[in-house]
């Protein structure tokens, strides 16, 4: 007979607030739980990019293949990855910290910085993650609302500062809102806060607006970018933080080692040298942005929020019908999107990552039909 155990009493005293984080749904859970085959997903919920060809991708892989030793644990100072970083963002290699997607960096910037007497600053709705990071080191998770247009509510944020936040979070462009914030704002925020400010720029290459180069000019200033967004590697892993040298030494031995695995370590440097064509997949999921914008606003069941990121948001309007119910319909045909309405000011509303034109095309379709429009 196994011993019942409590494992209750074993868990850490900072886990008492906690709430499990959702993320994009699982595909072998899905197929499951609604009798599909991969053949028949769309999955348009995770706002990866579906504009970056696979079989390009695959020979990019193919062109590293001979440097990668599977068998060797990766530099663990990814200086040649760093160097390659650097000179893609204009920046010197010792402001760059790598890791196992922004994820990663924002972990090593939590277990550095913050305890369970510390409290992190956001604006909500934003990134769900960054309640998570400071649920789990037990710390107080303190927000303030963005205006009802989603702008940022500058004085309240910096009223809500206390002895104890140690962290100002903001991501812009905005998850899940989509849109940027005003640069005189993040300026102003940054200039007023005593402690470390992050700017999570995910979604920057959609927004044409980066301020990674403040970091020269603010030394309480962490900018973070990831490759999952614009560069097609969500699968990965891979995301970087940039900030000034001597904080940067001190973040950098706390980082689990070895965070960016081989394969990346590798393949980065090889498709950094690629940027055309990645700006031209970018500006194609501009393109295709608003065009979707324009046909969705099409529906008058919907309101439709401009986006500077490749996803929408998109509130139902329907008597009836809620958020919930609408993403529940486009399952039974395939189509995974994002369910937001439970966030802070998004009742009604859904997220959707913009797809190629017969992925939009379909959801659409599959819209106006459960919509009855
Ligand atoms: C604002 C924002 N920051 C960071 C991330 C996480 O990116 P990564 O895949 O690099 O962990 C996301 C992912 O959705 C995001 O929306």
């Amino acid at each position: 007979m196994v011993k019942k155990r409590d494992y209750k009493k074993l868990l850490s005293k900072n886990l008492k607030n906690f709430e499990i984080y959702q993320s994009g749904a699982s595909l072998p859970d899905t197929i499951k739980k609604f009798g599909l085959e991969i053949e028949d997903i769309i999955k348009i919920d995770a706002n990866e990019n579906v504009f970056i060809e696979r079989s390009w991708m695959q020979e990019q892989l193919k062109k590293c293949l001979q440097k990668i030793n599977l068998a060797r644990y990766p530099d663990p100072l990814y200086i040649e990855t760093r160097k390659s970083l650097a000179q893609y963002f204009g920046l010197d290699y010792n402001e760059i910290i790598v890791g196992n997607g922004s994820d990663d960096v924002f972990m090593t910037i939590f277990h550095t910085i913050i305890d369970n007497q510390s409290e992190v600053l956001v604006a909500e709705p934003t990134f769900s993650m960054y309640k998570f990071f400071t649920d789990i080191l037990g710390a107080k998770y303190s927000y303030v609302l963005l205006n009802d247009d989603f702008t940022l509510d500058v004085k309240s944020l910096l009223s809500k500062v206390s002895k104890n936040t140690k962290l100002m979070i903001i991501a812009s462009p905005n998850n899940p809102t989509g849109n940027t914030f005003e640069t005189d704002k993040i300026k102003f925020l940054i200039e007023n806060f005593e402690g470390i400010f992050i700017l999570d720029e995910a979604y920057a290459a959609y927004s044409n607006v980066s301020l990674i180069d403040w970091i020269h000019k603010y030394n309480n200033l962490i900018v973070i970018r990831t490759f999952s967004k614009s560069l097609g590697l969500a699968g990965l892993r891979v995301g970087i933080m940039a900030l000034n040298k001597e904080l940067a030494d001190i973040l950098r031995p706390i980082q689990i080692p070895y965070s960016l695995n081989v394969v990346a370590q590798y393949l980065v440097p090889q498709l950094l040298k690629e940027k055309e064509y990645f700006q031209k997949k970018i500006e194609e999921v501009k393109k295709e942005r608003e065009w979707l914008f324009s046909k969705l606003t099409e529906i008058k069941q919907l309101k439709v929020y401009p986006s500077n990121t490749n996803f929408i948001l998109v509130k139902v309007l329907k008597d009836g019908l809620n958020a919930n119910k609408v993403c529940e319909e486009l399952i039974k045909s395939g189509i995974i999107i994002r369910d937001r309405s439970k966030v802070p000011l998004l009742s009604n509303c859904v997220r959707i990552t913009v797809g190629t034109r017969e992925i939009n095309l379909n959801l659409l379709e599959q819209l106006k039909r459960i919509l009855g429009d």
